[in-house]
């Protein structure tokens, strides 16, 4: 038995994402249905096969004025009268359709399930999407009075800062690595290289936090193809196993927590999974995590184990998460900073990454070796934190 709380075993057969950026001239459902086609090649499947649905999305209503997606997915894919779920939990929305595509698997209620992601964000300006994300905050303590996610996050980065002697430097490390990766991901928005000056030096948007600490405002869809491990060979000669999931929550708003400079979600989550999973955090080989703003990716390597409570920045400075790195390679993809922020597509195309890592096909961003894969993924502040382990099964 792989995860000692599945009732069977559950495996990815297939992946698919479009490509992340600007893209004005496709629609909302034409992403989601690229992303899923391309899912359901990479199983050698038709659509016929999928018994369920699971799409995350964070606020369609708001960004493109279309609620009902679930209904709108299943009819623009061809699928209704199959049964389709949108899951909303802001920026962990993906990553929570994947676990209950897990979950419905695993439960033997069905055997083939489809989760997707997708967001369609640039269609309103940069002030509407800072309101509409705005919306995952506490709206009576913290939205009302003027807080936006920039602020909140930055927040957390001065109060590391305080605690642990985080520079304004060791801030700039993950971006700068994350947009080396992603010029090796073709897929991804940003394919460009910055520098650490660079990020010190562009534009203020909230105090610490510049614009090039800041994950993009993006439009752009993914898709898995989840089955029982014991049919996933019908699929693919390279099943990727489910080791183990888990979801946690905290409060929403981040006054109400002991210490801002933690994800407690992020903390309980990864302790359930590296339980269930009999992997220690040093075991994993690469990891998709959580980087909407810099101090967000400095703080998830802490909160997963990675490495102990405020020596993050030395971390980074010491090169420990590059893809060549003989410890965990983190975001090889580009994470969210570099290969963009669909917001409700981000935590499904972390996990598209983790199985193309781990099948070995992740060309020139590839980890060496990668036997072990995570994703962590963070609605809101930390409200609510989904992560996964993933093994290659031989
Ligand atoms: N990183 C790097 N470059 C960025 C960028 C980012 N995050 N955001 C925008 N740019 C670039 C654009 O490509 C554009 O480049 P160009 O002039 O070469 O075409 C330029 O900066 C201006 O883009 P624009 O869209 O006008 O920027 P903006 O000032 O309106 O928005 C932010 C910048 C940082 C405010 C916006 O990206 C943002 O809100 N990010 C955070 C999103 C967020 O909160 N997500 C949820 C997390 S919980």
């Amino acid at each position: 038995m792989v995860c000692v709380r599945f009732r069977r075993d559950v495996a990815i057969v297939g992946v698919g994402m479009t490509r992340f950026g600007e893209l004005w001239e496709r629609s909302f459902d034409d992403l989601f249905v690229e992303a899923g086609l391309e899912a359901l090649e990479d199983a050698g499947m038709g659509g016929d096969e999928i018994e369920a649905m699971y799409v995350g999305n964070m606020s369609a209503g708001r960004f493109i004025d279309q609620e009902h997606v679930a209904s709108l997915i299943a009819d623009r894919s061809g699928l209704t009268p199959i049964p389709c779920t949108r899951v909303e939990a802001a920026c962990a929305s993906g990553g929570l359709a994947v676990r209950q595509a897990i979950l419905a698997v695993a439960s033997g209620m069905y055997d083939i399930v489809l989760a997707g992601g997708v967001e369609k964000m640039t269609d309103v300006t940069t002030e509407e999407a800072t309101a509409t994300l705005a919306t995952a905050a506490d709206q009576e303590w913290e939205a009302f009075h003027g807080v936006t996610f920039p602020a909140l996050y930055a927040m957390i980065a001065r109060r590391h800062m305080y605690e642990y002697g985080t520079t304004r430097e060791h801030l700039a490390l993950p971006p700068v690595k994350n947009h080396r990766n992603a010029t090796k991901n073709p897929k991804a928005q940003f394919q460009f290289e910055i520098t650490v000056e660079q990020v010190i030096e562009s534009p203020l948007v909230a105090d610490p936090l510049r614009l090039l600490d800041c994950s993009p405002v993006s439009d752009g869809a993914a898709a898995v193809i989840v089955c029982p491990l014991e049919m996933a060979k019908e699929f693919t000669d390279t099943p990727i196993v489910v080791r183990a999931t888990a979801q946690a929550s905290d409060s929403i708003a981040l006054h109400d927590r002991e210490d801002i400079t933690t994800l407690k979600a992020t903390v309980e989550a990864a302790k359930t999974v590296y339980k269930q999973a009999g992997v220690e955090p040093e075991e994993v080989d690469v990891a998709e995590v959580h980087d909407c703003f810099s101090i967000a990716e400095l703080v998830a390597v802490e909160d997963l184990g990675f490495v102990e409570k405020g020596e993050a920045g030395e971390a980074y400075h010491e090169g420990m998460f590059e893809i060549d790195s003989d410890y965990v390679a983190v975001n090889p993809s580009g994470g969210l900073k570099a290969k963009g922020h669909p917001v409700g597509a981000s935590g499904v195309a972390q996990v598209v990454e983790i199985v193309e890592q781990l099948r070995g096909e992740a060309g020139k961003r590839q980890v060496d070796g990668a036997e072990i894969g995570l994703t962590h993924n963070v609605g809101g502040s930390g409200g609510t934190v989904v992560v996964h382990i993933f093994e290659r099964a031989d």
